[in-house]
């Protein structure tokens, strides 16, 4: 490993069957304001509201609910929260649901005391925090994102047509995480290989950059190993819990700074991604399974000895005889067949991309890249191929 660093990660993450029971425990460390945040209904039609409900009324907590959170969560719905946070002096911001949810609660709990104007302070200028944060906890509901124990809070302007994500320090990860593989069984299958593809695409990001000897990048290869089996898996039987367990574990493994340590990173893939959902709304990892064959067929050559390592260590690519650019491509064209076996869309006009939208899309996705830096007529180019 090239670099040094310091690792800390302080949720506290509850996992398993019946993993809900640990919730009135935790709940024992604040005060008796609680804000309830939840998606459009999900958690309502799968009986999950109530039980929580249930064990924070035997909890004896006064409960202030918000809900109809957006998958893209949007500001307007982070400033609303922050609202009911310093009307009813709540003590803890209790995020049911899945990655938007979560993200929403932590823009909550940065903006409720923020001063000045959260949007322009956190996500654009990324500002370090001040003022009071109101503590987070999470009871996910479905897996992909990571959220429930990192910093990330991803949020949709759509005042000025920005999804920005940044990374808050660990002062706003969430307190503890409650992760039962049995609530991820009712999640439609799109949203399933959605969240699946995300998590396979953190893990991507972060492994398609430097080249020492990491033992990081030895996880990630593990990771998605681990990752294409429980896929298969879970699209025959959605129910097999061994599969969904492995999934849920996988992706709170694959972005809670563990399979980042002393490693460079790439994120063009979601900084694209996020372009494209804040112009259609899409759901945020189908759009990252269109985008990531034409993005690693663009850049491969520029760290191509890790792409030749992706076809042999992830996909199990024999490339005895092959050119350095045969077994990448093979591992790509690997990748490619993944996306399409878990039903990812074709191309971004299924996902409601119009071509009048490429170049905003491509002007307002540069960002620091991996192997190569992409300028915005590059991913002008990577966008036209996925169209
Ligand atoms: O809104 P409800 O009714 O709850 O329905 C949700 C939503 O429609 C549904 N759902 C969730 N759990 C369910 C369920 N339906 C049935 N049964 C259940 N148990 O699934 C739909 C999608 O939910 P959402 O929370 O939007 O999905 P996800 O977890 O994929 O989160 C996506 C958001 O996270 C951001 C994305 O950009 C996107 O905005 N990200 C956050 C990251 C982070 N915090 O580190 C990193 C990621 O790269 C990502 O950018
Ligand atoms: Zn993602």
């Amino acid at each position: 490993m090239k670099y040094d660093f310091t690792y800390y990660n302080p949720t506290k993450i509850h996992f398993g069957k019946d993993a809900l029971n640990k919730l009135a425990g935790e709940l024992a460390a604040y005060g008796e304001n609680v804000l309830l945040v939840y998606g459009k209904g999900s958690v309502k039609r799968t009986g999950i509201y109530d039980k929580v409900v249930k064990i924070l009324a035997d909890a004896n907590k006064r409960v202030t609910e918000l809900e109809g959170i957006k998958p893209n969560p949007s500001y307007s719905q982070v400033l609303e929260g922050a609202r009911l946070v310093r009307e009813n002096k709540v003590d803890l911001i209790l995020a049911v649901g899945g990655g938007s949810v979560i993200d929403c609660a932590k823009g909550i709990s940065v903006s409720a005391y923020c001063d000045g104007d959260p949007w322009t302070k956190y996500w654009i200028n990324f500002e370090d925090v001040t003022g009071t944060i109101v503590p987070v906890g999470s009871v996910l509901t479905m897996a992909g994102t990571g959220s429930e124990m990192n910093g990330g809070s991803v949020i949709t302007n759509e005042d000025v047509m920005l999804k920005n994500g940044r990374v808050f320090p660990s002062s706003v990860y969430p307190k503890f995480s409650i992760l039962d593989p049995e609530f991820t069984y009712t999640v439609p299958k799109y949203q399933m290989i959605s969240g699946i593809f995300d998590t396979m695409s953190h893990l991507m990001e972060q492994y398609f950059s430097g080249d020492d000897d990491n033992v990081t990048d030895y996880l990630l290869e593990g990771l998605m190993r681990s990752l294409i089996v429980s896929a298969r898996k879970a699209c025959d039987n959605p129910t097999d819990y061994e599969a969904r367990s492995n999934i849920m574990w996988a992706a709170t493994l694959g972005l809670n700074t563990l399979t980042g340590v002393s490693k460079t990173q790439d994120w063009e893939v979601h900084m694209i991604e996020h372009q494209v959902g804040a112009y259609t709304d899409c759901a945020h990892g189908a759009a990252l399974g269109v985008i990531s064959v034409p993005y690693y067929k663009y850049i491969y050559k520029y760290g191509v000895q890790k792409f030749k390592r992706f076809a042999e260590n992830v996909f199990d690519i024999d490339t005895a005889g092959m050119s350095d650019d045969e077994a990448a491509l093979k591992g790509i064209d690997a990748l490619g067949a993944f996306i399409k076996e878990l039903g990812i869309p074709e191309n971004l006009r299924a996902l409601g991309v119009t071509e009048d939208m490429l170049k905003p899309i491509a002007d307002s996705a540069v960002t620091g890249g991996g192997y190569y830096k992409m300028e915005a007529e590059d991913i002008l180019k990577v966008l036209k191929a996925a169209f």
